[in-house]
C-alpha cells in the first residue's frame, strides 16, 4: 500500500519534472489588445485531451486530472502512442451553488496529433476535445497557483477589466481557467495565467 502511494506520488510529481524541457509546444495565438496587466488573445483552433474532476480543491483535482491524462500521454490510448509533453496545463472551473466542483483538466495536443490524436483507452475517463478558433482575455501571476490564490487572481482580473470598462466582453463571468506553465520543479520564474473567455469570439478577430 505504502508503494503504491509512493509510486502514485512519484507519477503525479513526474509531470512536473517532463515538463519545460525547451521548445515543448503550446497553443498558437495573436495578441489582438495589451494593456499593462491584461492581454487579449486570438488562439487558433486546438485539441486538448480534458479529464473531469469532482472535488473540492483545485490543487487537488489539478493532481487527480492530470494523473489520468498523464498515462494517456504515457501510451494508455487505443495506438499505445507515447505523446510529447506540452504547455500549458489547464485547469477550467465554473463555480456552482453546490459542491462538490466540476473541473476539467486539459492537456494541449501537439500539432502532429491535430485531426486524428489516438483515442484514449475507455477506463480512464477523459476525452478528446477541439476547440474552434477563440478569444482569451489572460493576465499572469507567478509562483505557484493553489487553493489559497487562484481566486484572489481571478478578481485580479476582474478588477483590470473593470478599469477597462472591458468586463461586458466576458461570456461567463463566473467561469475561469488557470493555465500552469512550469514543472514544479522550478521555484522561482513561474509562469501561470488566468484565462476567460470573451462572448461571440470569431475567426475574424476579437
Ligand atoms: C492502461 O490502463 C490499464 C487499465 O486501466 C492499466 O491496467 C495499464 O497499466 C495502463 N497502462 C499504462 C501504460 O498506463
Ligand atoms: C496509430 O498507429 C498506426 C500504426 O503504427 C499509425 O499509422 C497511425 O498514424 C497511428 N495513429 C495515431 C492517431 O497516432
Ligand atoms: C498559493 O497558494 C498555495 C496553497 O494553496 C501555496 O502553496 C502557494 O505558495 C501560494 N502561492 C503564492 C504565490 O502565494
Ligand atoms: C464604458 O462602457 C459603456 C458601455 O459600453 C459606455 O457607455 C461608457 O461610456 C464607457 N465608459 C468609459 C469610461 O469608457
Ligand atoms: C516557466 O514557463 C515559461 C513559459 O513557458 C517560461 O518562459 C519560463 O522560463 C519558465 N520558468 C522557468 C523557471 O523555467
Amino acid at each position: 500500500m505504502e508503494n503504491l502511494k509512493l509510486s502514485l506520488f512519484f507519477l503525479t510529481s513526474l509531470w512536473f519534472l517532463f515538463f519545460f524541457c525547451h521548445g515543448i509546444e503550446s497553443p498558437q495565438f495573436t495578441v489582438i489588445h495589451s494593456e499593462s496587466d491584461l492581454e487579449i488573445r486570438l488562439y487558433k483552433e486546438s485539441w486538448w485531451i480534458s479529464a473531469p474532476v469532482q472535488g473540492i480543491s483545485f490543487e487537488k483535482a489539478t493532481k487527480e486530472g492530470f494523473h489520468r491524462l498523464y498515462q494517456y500521454i504515457h501510451g494508455n490510448n487505443t495506438n499505445s502512442s507515447k505523446l510529447a509533453m506540452t504547455a500549458p496545463i489547464l485547469t477550467s472551473i465554473t463555480p456552482q451553488a453546490k459542491q462538490p466542483l466540476e473541473y476539467t483538466v486539459s492537456f494541449y495536443l501537439s500539432s502532429k496529433f491535430h485531426g486524428s490524436p489516438p483515442r484514449p483507452l475507455p477506463d480512464l475517463s477523459v476525452k478528446l476535445g477541439r476547440w474552434e478558433s477563440l478569444c482569451m482575455v489572460v493576465r499572469k501571476f507567478s509562483g505557484f497557483a493553489g487553493d489559497d490564490n487562484i481566486t484572489e487572481e481571478v478578481a485580479n482580473l476582474m478588477t483590470s477589466l473593470a478599469q477597462s470598462n472591458l468586463t461586458a466582453i466576458l461570456e461567463d463571468k463566473n467561469a475561469y481557467t488557470i493555465a500552469q506553465y512550469n514543472s514544479s520543479s522550478h521555484l522561482v520564474g513561474r509562469l501561470n495565467e488566468v484565462w476567460m473567455r470573451i462572448a461571440g469570439s470569431s475567426t475574424e478577430g476579437c
